[in-house]
């Protein structure tokens, strides 16, 4: 059931309360678009655009790639809303205020999750335009403290204690591989990926790689983590989905490597575009109509 927006009148409240106002979508699906890969959002008919300036009280997106918009629409009766941006810990935000629209589009009713985010690889047999389907997580910052769900639970949406052995959910999981199938991707989706959250700006070092890998990583990146950590307190089913843009620089091959780059992200994610649209609209039918 909808957590009540009520007594509570906080940040969140205000700006649920502000979007059920301002459209009378009421999505079933969160689409969380990584860096380049806005166009997720391109396949929503009749859209209705908020920026996040418009916005009371939403937190300010700074990186280049991420426009800073919410996009309702729908596709084959199903209602989704795609962010256009997320917010990162690297930016300077809060890692509360990172979630904070996990939070508000549970309170607008949104049950499933799509998470996406562009990632270096760690795995040496990705490739760059891979896809990797999150089946678990290593978060970096949150073993040391830096955790989205410190400080005082707020009853209105989970526990005080969330278990994230099923942080990733299994049928989901199955559904995005029975689609890679449908779409002639079996190729470049990998399954059971295991993706590192790090906090950056900076990427890793060599040694930093080796030690994700040691661990069982298989890519890395600066997002994610938090958000599907706060989508699993309020009971939100959650795909993860990485787009490998990059290899990471291994230790003894710093010589001929070549360093990461925000350009590198963005080029890989613009090449792969096109077929990670047609990929998600149908997974976002798929869930939708379930
Ligand atoms: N995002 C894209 N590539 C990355 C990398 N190698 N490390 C961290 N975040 C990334």
């Amino acid at each position: 059931s909808m957590p009540s927006l009520l007594p509570v009148k906080d940040d969140i409240a205000t700006i649920a309360e502000f979007l059920l106002e301002a459209t009378n979508y009421r999505p079933s699906i969160l689409v969380v678009c990584g860096s380049g890969l806005g166009s997720l959002s391109k396949c929503l008919e009749n859209t209705v655009t908020i920026h996040y300036d418009d916005i009371p009280k939403f937190p300010k997106s700074t990186v280049a790639g991420h426009a800073g918009e919410l996009v309702f629409g729908e596709i084959q009766g199903v209602q989704v809303v795609c962010m256009r941006g997320r917010f990162h810990t690297y930016e300077g935000h809060d890692i509360r205020t990172t979630t904070l629209p996990i939070r508000v589009m549970c309170m607008i009713g949104v049950k499933f999750l799509i998470v996406t985010n562009a990632a270096g690889a760690l795995n040496d047999s990705y490739n760059v335009g891979d896809v990797m389907i999150m089946a678990d997580h290593l978060n970096m910052p949150g073993l040391a403290g830096k955790h989205p769900l410190v400080g005082p639970n707020d009853d209105r949406f989970g526990e005080r204690f969330t278990p994230l052995s099923d942080a990733y959910d299994v049928k989901l999981q199955n559904l995005a591989w029975r689609m890679a199938k449908q779409h002639d991707m079996t190729d470049k989706v990998r399954r059971n990926g295991v993706y590192c959250f790090v906090s950056g700006p900076t990427y890793e070092t060599p040694t930093e790689c080796r030690l994700l890998r040691l661990v069982g990583g298989d890519s890395v990146g600066m997002s994610t983590v938090p958000e599907v950590i706060v989508a699993r307190h309020c009971g939100m089913k959650t795909l993860g989905l990485s787009l490998i843009t990059n290899k990471v620089v291994m230790p003894g091959s710093q010589r001929t490597a070549i360093p990461a780059s925000h350009q590198e992200v963005l080029d890989a994610a613009l090449a792969t575009q096109a077929q990670l649209e047609e990929y998600v609209r149908d997974l976002m039918i798929a869930i939708g109509t379930e």
